[in-house]
């Protein structure tokens, strides 16, 4: 995790690398710092904390340098104190490097650096970079050489940037965590997330693992480790810097809720026959899918509980399909072969367990694709296909949006795999019709008062539950986590039918259970609502106004109207708004919750 900007180029780059570790914050927040030089030394200011704090400590200062570098953190080595905030320096203070990422074999290159009389004033595996890059120029290296020997010797994951005291020049390299470069016209900006710097430039390109970037006022050289040159493609990106603001909303969060009628219009745009109530997805061959048996999700958190929706309606559409952990993905998860097809769904594409999940299925032999809604991130150039969700910037820590253009696409895929493969899909004509009223129906839920009033009532319950079954089961468990993420409350996601096997203890007049209805089956699920209400249990139904659930449950969040295939993702957009005003009358910090980052580029 954590977030890195640079600047080089014309006038003060402190209030750049200020805005972009602002736009950075949601990869890591345990403490912020920038280093800037103009020429004639590097000053460095950096503070545990929320990047306000070092903002404060800012204040009145005139800290000025054309060349600079900041960081945000997310600690994995040492506690988020201020000795341990990026950026760090060598043996003096002519050198100063932040990275995201681990450092595997820190432990012994300090050992070796100590060797040489280095001392560290720091716990974190990041120093020994700016130490190896001064012990090389002090051996009579050029900064250049010194820079390319140090990250040669590193392994594990690294996005560094570093830059030295008398040089208008900042040093990057990339190995396992996303660097991208902005190009402007009075300079050149570098950063770990395109939002970073979109408010000066929409130019992009995107580096690799193994490339190294010498950043100059007037360009950029760009070489591998061996120093050959290579290029790499300058795009637009088609991000507005506006939809990175939260405008009139209280919380990023709040704001990308109610993005999703227009994320799920965008998502959905030229990728379906509406005539035919077919998925046509053009970015595919036609008959691309016929020779795939199998499918294999493979996702975290959120993006998991996407994948397991698609899998759903992969084997409702008669393709065998399972979602599963990445984390857990290795050595004992199941056979592929050429026949197999592992989606990896991630909306960042950057997750480590993901990619570590999706080399292990291509070098197990199987077909790639992965479903992300960034741009040129890792993932979409390590699967051999891609698919855009297009859900727009999500800035919040907890994953909205992305989880409804997630659970579409894969919907869209499902359809298609199937009709490649001269399955008779049943999906398609409900699909292509539900998609059609999605977004206004989903208005319809985003206006309605039920959910801040569902929070009030049930403000400071001891824990609570969350229930469903088929294409409900994945909603309850991304309710259940969206819960815990954002309000700290402890909270659970059950197959309805799993309650009676053990949770049903732990059910008392304090535990609400929120019952998602679906239409699949919701006689069993309200069976299983009034096993909770029994034993005492409120029970909060997700369900359409004239649904029978209605007369047994002590609270009601209505749901308009759909087929199971949408009226998950309908319930889900309820429950999201359940858990932000909960956490709001919690006062907690929303878009930040404490000890997570959005993007989680470690294993
Ligand atoms: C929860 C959340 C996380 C992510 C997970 C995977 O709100 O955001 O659980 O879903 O870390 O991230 P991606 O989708 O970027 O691979």
């Amino acid at each position: 995790m954590c977030g890195i900007i640079g600047h080089v180029g014309e006038g003060n780059a402190i209030d750049a690398l200020l805005t972009g570790l602002e736009n950075l914050e949601y990869r890591g927040y345990d403490s912020a710092g920038v280093a800037v030089q103009n020429g004639s030394g590097i000053e460095i200011r950096k503070r545990s904390g929320r990047l306000s704090e070092l903002k404060t400590s800012l204040l009145g200062e005139q800290l000025e340098g054309e060349v600079g570098i900041g960081h945000t953190r997310w600690s994995t080595h040492g506690p988020p104190t201020d000795e341990n905030a990026h950026p760090h320096t060598g043996a003096t203070d002519d050198v100063a490097v932040v990275h995201n990422g681990i450092v595997e074999n820190y432990a012994e290159l300090r050992e070796r650096l100590r060797e040489h009389g280095h001392e560290f004033t720091s716990d974190t595996d990041t120093e020994v970079i700016p130490h190896l890059i001064g012990q090389y120029v002090a051996e009579g290296m050029a900064t250049e050489a010194a820079f390319r020997r140090a990250v040669g010797e590193l392994e594990g994951s690294y996005a560094v940037a570093a830059m030295v005291s008398d040089e208008r020049a900042i040093y990057a390299a990339r190995q396992g965590s996303p660097l991208v470069v902005g190009v402007e016209d009075e300079g050149v900006f570098l950063a770990s997330d395109v939002p970073a710097f979109l408010e000066y430039t929409d130019t992009v390109a995107y580096l690799e693992d193994g490339d190294v970037a010498v950043i100059h006022p007037g360009g950029i050289e760009l070489t591998d480790l061996a120093g050959r040159s290579v290029t790499r493609e300058l795009r637009t990106v088609d991000w507005d810097p506006e939809q990175t603001a939260k405008g009139t909303y209280d919380h990023f969060m709040l704001k990308e809720i109610h993005e999703q009628p227009t994320a799920l219009a965008q998502t959905v745009e030229g990728r379906v026959d509406r005539r035919s109530g077919a998925a046509t997805l053009a970015e595919f061959e036609p008959g691309d899918f016929a020779g795939i048996d199998r499918v294999q999700l493979i996702a975290c958190g959120t993006s998991y509980h996407a994948a397991l929706y698609g899998s759903l309606l992969l084997n409702d559409a008669g393709v065998d399909s399972r979602a599963l952990l990445a984390n857990e993905y290795g050595d004992r998860s199941p056979p592929v072969d050429e026949g197999t097809l592992v989606i990896a769904v991630t909306q960042s594409g950057e997750t480590a367990d993901t990619l570590s999940a999706l080399r292990r299925a291509t070098a197990a032999g199987a077909r790639t694709l992965t479903v992300t809604n960034v741009v040129g991130s890792t993932a979409t150039r390590i699967a051999d296909d891609r698919i855009l969700i297009r859900a727009g910037p999500e800035i919040g820590v907890a994953a909205t949006k992305t989880f409804s253009s997630q659970a579409v696409v894969l919907a869209l895929l499902a359809d298609r795999i199937a009709r490649d493969r001269g399955d008779d899909s049943p999906l398609g004509p409900t699909l292509v019709s539900a998609l059609k009223t999605l977004p206004r129906q989903i208005e319809r839920v985003l206006s309605s008062t039920d959910a801040g009033a569902i929070a009030r009532r049930y403000h400071g319950s001891r824990s609570y539950f969350f229930i469903g079954r088929g294409l409900g089961y994945p909603v309850a468990l991304e309710g259940a986590l969206k819960f815990k993420e954002i309000t700290y409350e402890h909270a659970e996601g059950f197959a309805a039918g799993e309650l009676k096997h053990g949770p049903l203890a732990l059910v008392t007049p304090e535990t609400p259970v929120f019952a998602v209805f679906t239409g699949e089956e919701d006689a069993r699920t309200l069976k299983s609502a009034e096993e909770a209400a029994t034993r005492g249990a409120p029970i909060v139904a997700l369900c359409p106004a004239d649904h029978r659930a209605t007369a047994v449950a002590d609270a009601h969040l209505e749901i308009p109207d759909a087929p199971p295939e949408t009226a998950g993702l309908l319930a889900n957009v309820g429950l999201q708004l359940v858990s932000y005003h909960a956490a709001d009358l919690l006062e907690r910090p929303i878009d930040k919750p404490r000890n997570l980052a959005k993007s989680v580029t470690v294993e």
